[in-house]
């Protein structure tokens, strides 16, 4: 069966939102997915409690982004696209949130930056906006904080760092909110309004003539009116949320979170916009209904990209690890704990336990069993627990740009949060 994520009422409605499924609601089910519009983060649900309930914090919010997010594989696409299109091309930034990564791409075109026109497309007007509103901050709790002064950065980062201050400069605080995690406000909070104003930034006068930013979806793509060639198409970090599928975070949250979700669901029930949540919380899209999602959006980049063109992927753990259903064929499926990356964590965290600590015990008795508590807890809960969990071999995202050799893979990025993860996240079209 193949559904169109057009027709797909439920991908239209889930649209800019995140699901959670829990690892005690595995089942398929026969409707998987809510029906309703549902905006998030819904009134009187989305509270600090309600986030540390779900320990997840900031990745419940859906629009999440940093600047040179993943830059390598940045860096690898906009070296592709100067090469390939040495006249420009245009650049279609699915997914694009605040704008944070259509600028990061603008930085790395380097000299031709003027060459390629860059739209940020996004399902989300709020975050559109905000995007038009073009104020960003960068702090220390955030992914892009090496981008402040006098932070520890690596030469690239250093580089980096460099081109963002010649394209930004400060800006005063705005009237609207931006697009901040919680996180965000722990730095502000704690800063006199005087230095406040270093947190703020907004590109140079000039920057934004080649970069656009409107409301669209990428169900769409084939419709979406351009000009001149299409070199490049993003939707990173966004695929998850069009497939509602969140199970590279599932491997992180352990048993004693679902239980407690469980325990408040009649709570989170009562809430508004709680049962939207809940829906969304304990439903699961099938493997075949992720697939057909995937083939749809890459036949339609296929369709618009040229010969040369990229299609770049996230690099996050929602888009990289996909769970096996129970009828997924044994050849498409790798057991979790014969995982390489995953042994070899193991066999780390079984060392460090094992070793001796005899001369440690003497002197301070008992020290070094809540010392190796995390490690006791992670080797138990999120390893030997989690052994037996079928994860795809390939995601669908990964088999729909193989078939027929229409694209290679030209940049494998590290997976946010699993070391030793890799997924490849740049991808040519070479037929
Ligand atoms: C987690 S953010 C990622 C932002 C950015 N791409 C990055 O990687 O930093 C995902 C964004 O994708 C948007 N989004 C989700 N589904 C979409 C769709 N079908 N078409 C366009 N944008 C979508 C969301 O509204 C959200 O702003």
């Amino acid at each position: 069966m193949r559904i169109s994520p057009i027709q797909n009422t439920k991908l239209q409605n889930n649209i800019g939102t995140k699901s959670l499924n829990t690892n005690n609601n595995k089942e398929k089910s026969q409707n998987p997915a809510p029906s309703r519009t549902f905006k998030f983060p819904p009134q009187g649900v989305y509270t600090p409690a309600f986030l540390g309930l779900m320990r997840i914090g900031e990745n419940l919010k859906p629009a999440t982004s940093f600047f040179f997010r993943d830059y390598e594989a940045l860096m690898s696409a906009t070296n592709m696209l100067r090469e390939n299109f040495p006249n420009g091309a245009t650049i279609l930034d699915y997914g694009c949130s605040d704008g944070e990564e259509a600028l990061s791409l603008y930085m790395l075109l380097g000299d031709d930056k003027k060459k390629f026109k860059i739209t940020g497309i996004d399902t989300d007007e709020d975050i559109i906006r905000i995007a038009n509103q073009g104020v960003y901050s960068i702090y220390r709790g955030s992914a892009d904080r090496f981008l402040m002064p006098n932070m520890i950065k690596d030469p690239t980062q250093e580089e980096l760092a460099e081109t963002f201050h010649k394209t930004m400069k400060h800006a005063k605080e705005p009237d609207e909110p931006l697009n901040n995690s919680p996180k965000f406000y722990l730095t502000y909070n704690r800063m006199s309004p005087k230095s406040r104003k270093q947190l703020f930034y907004r590109p140079r006068s000039g920057v934004l003539d080649n970069i656009e930013y409107k409301t669209g979806n990428i169900c769409n793509l084939d419709r979406e009116q351009t000009e001149g060639k299409i070199g490049a198409i993003l939707f990173r970090n966004a695929f998850y949320q069009l497939m509602n599928s969140s199970d590279g975070e599932d491997l992180f949250i352990d048993d004693d979170m679902s239980k407690i979700a469980e325990k408040y669901k009649d709570i989170l029930a009562s809430k508004e916009g709680g049962k939207e949540l809940i829906e969304l919380l304990f439903t699961r899209t099938s493997v075949e209904e992720k697939q057909a999602i995937a083939d749809e959006i890459i036949d339609k980049a296929y369709g618009r990209l040229e010969i040369g063109g990229v299609f770049v992927l996230g690099n996050s753990e929602n888009e990289s690890i996909f769970f096996a259903d129970d009828d997924t064929p044994d050849e498409d499926v790798v057991r979790f704990g014969d995982i390489p990356a995953v042994k070899e964590r193991k066999q780390l965290l079984e060392e460090t336990l094992n070793r001796d600590y005899s001369a440690e015990e003497a002197d301070f008795p008992g020290l070094m069993e809540l010392v190796l508590a995390p490690v006791k807890k992670e080797l138990e809960g999120l390893i030997k627990r989690r052994e037996d969990i079928r994860i795809l071999k390939k995601t669908p995202m990964q088999k729909a740009l193989e078939r027929d050799g229409r694209f290679t893979p030209a940049y494998t990025s590290s997976v946010s949060n699993m070391p030793g993860f890799e997924t490849p996240t740049v991808w040519v079209k070479v037929k």
